[in-house]
Formats: C-alpha cells, structure tokens, sequence
C-alpha cells in the first residue's frame, strides 16, 4: 500500500488512541506514539506493534513538559496530531480540580503552540458527548446547546473545544476536528488491546466484564427508577475500533477535503439508546454466562439518557459504527479473559 501521512498520536498508549493507532496504520498511515504512562502501560503499544506488524515509534514523554514534547515535534517528521492524552475520570476530576486543568487544558495548548511552532496543520482532539449535560432532545445533534459542565472534567473538554476553536480562528494554516465521542466500549477483536482500568473500574463495562471475571462480587446497576422503559440509564454504547476509525476518517478529511471548514465537530456514536439493564442481559446472553448484579441507588452526577444523532459523522465524515453490541460485548469479554491469562 502506498504511504500516507505520518500523524502523531499523544495518548497513543491508552484505551482509544491504541486502537486508533492500529487503525491508522491499517488504512497506510506511519504513526508515532507519544505517551507519559501515567493511565497506560507500554504493554499497549507492544500490542500495536503485535497486530499491526510495524515497529511503531514510542516515545515517553508529558505532553505538559512543553521542552521535552518539542522534542517530539524536531524528531519526527508529521503534519497530523492526533490529540488524546488527558485524564478522564469524572469522580476523580471533582476531587483534583486543579490536577485536571491544569493536565488537560496545559497538553492541550502546548501541542497547539508546537504544531503553530513548527508549522503542523491538522489536529483531532478527543472531545465527548459530556458537553451537552442533561440533554431535553434525543438523539444529540452538533448543534444541541453545551450545557454547563457537572464536573471539572467535563468543563475541561468544554474549555479545550474553545481553545482550539479560538486557535483555529486566529492562527492561520490550523485546522482542526473535534470528535465528540459517546460511550466507547469493547476492544479490539485480536484481544491484544483493550481497555486496562487502574484499580476499581469507574466505567460499566470494564466492570461487567471483572465481575463476570470473578475479580468484582457483583455489579451495581446505578438506579432503576430514572423515567426509561425499564427504570435504568441510557447511553450511546460506541465500539472502539468503530471510533478508532472515525479518527482515521477525520485525519483524511483535512489532508483530503480542502472545502471542509477549518474547524468541525462531529458526534461519534451509533444512534442507538441502551439502557444498563439492557446491556447486561446482553452481555449475558451473548457470552453464555451469568452475572452477578443488583440494584443499587442512583449515581451522583449521572444524566437519564443521552444518545448521538451520527448523521453529521455519517454524511461528512463517511463513517458509521458497523460492529454489532453483540461482536463487541463479546470482544469485551475475550480481552478480559486474555488479561487474566497473561
Ligand atoms: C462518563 C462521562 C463521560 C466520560 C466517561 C469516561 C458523564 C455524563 N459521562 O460516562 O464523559 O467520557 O465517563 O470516564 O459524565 N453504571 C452502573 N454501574 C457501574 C458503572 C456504571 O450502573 O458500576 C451505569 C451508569 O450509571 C451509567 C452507565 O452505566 O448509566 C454508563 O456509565 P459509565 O460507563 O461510567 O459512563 P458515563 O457515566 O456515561
């Protein structure tokens, strides 16, 4: 396959920017990770490497060490960033406010500085559908109103989105795709990569698949009394290969489509509502076991529902989420069994 862009990955070690990496290189990408380790393991990008067949370059650096990065930037030779590195745990965020702004927004603007810097133009940051809050209409457009952020991490994808579109509007030669993804999940279908949570899981199908796993007693379904079908929340449940593509998608679009716009969002989800008593009976069902759960009060801080309107993503973007929640409930459990294997 002819070469294509190098494109720079920060955060490259972690749940969605392996996976992205993988798929970068799968459409004939050259990729360069960049990583501090400080939520991953460099187990990931031997897992890269492993189904990818490339020698994919890593380098340890923190995106906030502003000399250290630049580095980075004079090593390799690239004119896309794939922006992923930040924190990510709402709990977490509202206990270390400052840790959170300061990691997220100071990574942020550092790459944006170097890329101005040296003369870089596209850059995807990893944005979520946290921004509208609450929402009063399913399914979320683009357009949707950003609602005020419930937590410090929530305020800080709020507050990059507007630093890169001011940046975008001032500094000429940057483009810019910020992708709004909704709940990702699952892992990729070798089981070499997949999501690696720190202690106890914060997320639920991290923690389905421990409890299936016999690492956790029993799951707690957080409220079964919300006003759904059933009494329990619902979200927009995204595969991560799925999303990993949609970066791919977006990196093609600004080397490609010289009428887009110079700075686009995109919702990144399927389109489809499934509520946390749903998803466990699937998981159930599809993996041929059962779990252990019980009802337990209401998570504080937790919306009813949200799901994604994808048409934007869609028609501008040409991508759809393809795999099923059957394949990727069932990729889930292969790569917490391999886990445990190792
Ligand atoms: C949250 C954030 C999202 C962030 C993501 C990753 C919000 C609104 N969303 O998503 O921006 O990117 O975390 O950290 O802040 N649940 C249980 N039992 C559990 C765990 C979860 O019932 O043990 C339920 C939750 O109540 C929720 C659903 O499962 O209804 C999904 O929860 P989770 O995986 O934590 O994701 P979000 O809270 O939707």
């Amino acid at each position: 396959m002819k070469k294509k862009a190098t494109v720079l990955v920060s955060g490259g070690a972690g749940y969605i920017g392996s996976h992205t990496a993988v798929e970068l290189i799968a459409a004939g990408y050259d990729v360069v990770i960049a990583d501090n380790l400080s939520n991953s393991d460099r187990t990931a990008v031997e897992g890269v490497r492993a189904i990818t067949g490339v020698d994919v370059p890593f380098v340890e650096v923190d995106c906030c060490d502003r000399a250290a990065f630049r580095k980075v930037f004079e090593a390799y030779d690239f004119d896309s960033v794939i922006h992923f590195a930040a924190s990510k745990a709402v709990g977490e965020s509202v206990r270390m406010p400052l840790e959170y702004y300061r990691n997220n927004l100071t990574s942020l603007m550092n790459v944006i500085d170097l890329m101005r810097e040296s003369g870089r133009s596209n850059i995807v940051f990893s944005s979520s559908c946290t921004v509208y809050g609450e929402p009063e209409k399913q399914p979320v457009t683009e357009r949707t109103p950003r609602k005020p952020a419930t937590s410090p991490y929530g305020n800080t994808k709020q507050m990059c989105e507007d630093i890169l579109r001011d940046s975008i509007a001032a500094y000429d030669g940057l483009k810019g795709i910020a992708l709004r993804y909704f709940n990702p999940i699952g892992a990729h279908p070798s089981a070499l990569i997949g999501e690696q949570p720190r202690g106890v899981p914060q997320n639920l199908v991290p923690y389905i698949t421990q409890t299936a796993a016999g690492i956790r007693e029993c799951l707690s379904v957080f409220g079964d009394d919300y006003p759904t079908p059933d009494g329990s929340c619902i979200r927009d449940y995204i595969d991560v290969v799925d999303l990993a593509k949609a970066h791919v998608a977006a990196i093609a679009r600004m080397i490609e489509d010289r009428n887009a716009e110079r700075y686009e969002i995109f919702n990144i989800g399927t389109g489809r509502g499934v509520s946390v008593l749903e998803l466990v009976r699937r998981f159930e069902q599809v993996n041929g076991l059962k779990l252990r759960y019980k009802i337990a009060p209401r998570r504080e801080g937790d919306i009813v529902a949200i799901w994604a309107d994808p048409t934007r993503a869609n028609e501008e973007l040409g991508w759809h989420a393809e795999r099923s929640l059957d394949e990727t409930l069932a990729a889930a459990w292969a790569w917490e069994r391999r886990v445990r294997e190792a």
